[in-house]
């Protein structure tokens, strides 16, 4: 049995963020979460012992404010791509170091971040794993703050945005259908299994300190998956690798497209493989599920009308 916590979440709108809040809530903490657009978010509003505020997190003294009569944080904040209003310093490194400032001046003891796999200040491939390295090594130089970072491969799940992602291209677009840096081996872990985690950490002082990493029982290349998203859905796609220099010019202009499906510096993070050293840490208490169990259940093919409707009548005879 754990502690009831008064818990702030950073970043508690996101993908990973609205499962954990979730979770926490179901268990019983109250939960503060911090957005930019709160009424966007009407499905946490409606949970339990979450309240969903509208703040500045880039402002210090909101987050004293905020973080007043609470006793953990959680951040979850990061952007995959800047854009003129949001910097991977700002967002990876700079936050971390105003969280760590406004916990101290609030008498926050603990926090739990999210870093990522292969996220290293020095030899991280692109920006992002450089400052997510930044901002995981500034929030452990803190004492007297007991931190536990996270760092997952790719991470999967009924709203995620990998085989979500790559399941609408592959409906939007037709002919050959090209990926970048296919080779590069990921171990998606489900979102379900990273809460665990994260719940598991909260109170137990095995954790303080630590940093873990976080993969799935299997790992596959980039292709693997999603030719695997391909056959789920049931498109007849010739799925093509690209090599280095074609991979280079793919994701220029992918930045171009709407919502940037990729960048030159997700490429750059795909150049060093997001698999483990070795199994979840047993502390965590986490059995992985893996993308078979799950996936399918998720990425169907779409069945037109009269297919769909011959199909129940067939399932009822
Ligand atoms: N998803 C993955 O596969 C994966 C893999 C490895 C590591 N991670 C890490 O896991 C964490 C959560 O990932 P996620 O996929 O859940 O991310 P997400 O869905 O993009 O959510 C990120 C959250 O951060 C907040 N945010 C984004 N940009 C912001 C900005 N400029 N200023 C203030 N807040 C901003 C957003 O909250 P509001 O819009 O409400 O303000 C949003 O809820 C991140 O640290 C990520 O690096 C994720």
């Amino acid at each position: 049995m754990t502690d009831k916590h008064r818990i702030c979440v950073l970043g508690g709108t996101g993908f990973v963020g609205r499962h954990l809040v979730a979770r926490l809530a179901a268990e019983g903490h109250y939960v503060k979460v911090l957005s930019r657009r709160r009424e966007r978010h009407r499905e946490l509003l409606v949970l339990p012992t979450v309240h969903v505020v509208e703040a500045d997190i880039r402002d210090e003294s909101t987050l004293i404010r905020e973080l007043t009569g609470l006793d953990t944080v959680i951040n979850l904040v990061a952007i995959l791509n800047e854009s003129r209003r949001a910097r991977f310093r700002d967002i990876h490194v700079e936050l971390p170091r105003r969280i760590l400032s406004a916990c101290r001046k609030v008498g926050i003891h603990r926090i739990l971040h999210m870093s990522a796999l292969n996220a290293d200040s020095g030899r991280g491939t692109s920006v992002y794993l450089r400052t997510k390295g930044e901002g995981e090594n500034a929030m452990h130089a803190e004492s007297g703050i007991a931190v536990t970072s996270f760092r997952p491969s790719i991470i999967f799940g009924n709203d995620d945005r990998f085989f979500n992602r790559f399941a609408r291209l592959l409906r939007l677009t037709a002919g050959p259908f090209p990926i970048a840096s296919p080779n590069s081996k990921l171990s998606p872990i489900h979102v379900d299994d990273v809460v665990d985690a994260f719940v598991h950490a909260l109170d137990n002082r095995a954790t303080f300190g630590q940093r873990y990493e976080l993969c799935g029982p299997k790992s596959y290349t980039l292709l693997q998956l999603v030719e695997y998203t391909a056959d789920l859905i049931g498109a007849n796609r010739w799925i093509v690798g690209l090599g280095p220099t074609l991979s280079a010019l793919f994701a220029r202009l992918m930045e171009f497209v709407p919502g940037k499906p990729l960048s030159r510096d997700n490429l750059a993070s795909l150049q060093q493989d997001s698999v483990c050293k070795g199994p979840i840490a047993e502390v965590l208490g986490v059995k992985p599920i893996s993308v078979e169990e799950v996936v399918p259940t998720y990425l169907q093919p779409r069945k037109s009308r009269v297919k769909y409707y011959r199909y129940r009548q067939n399932a009822r005879r």
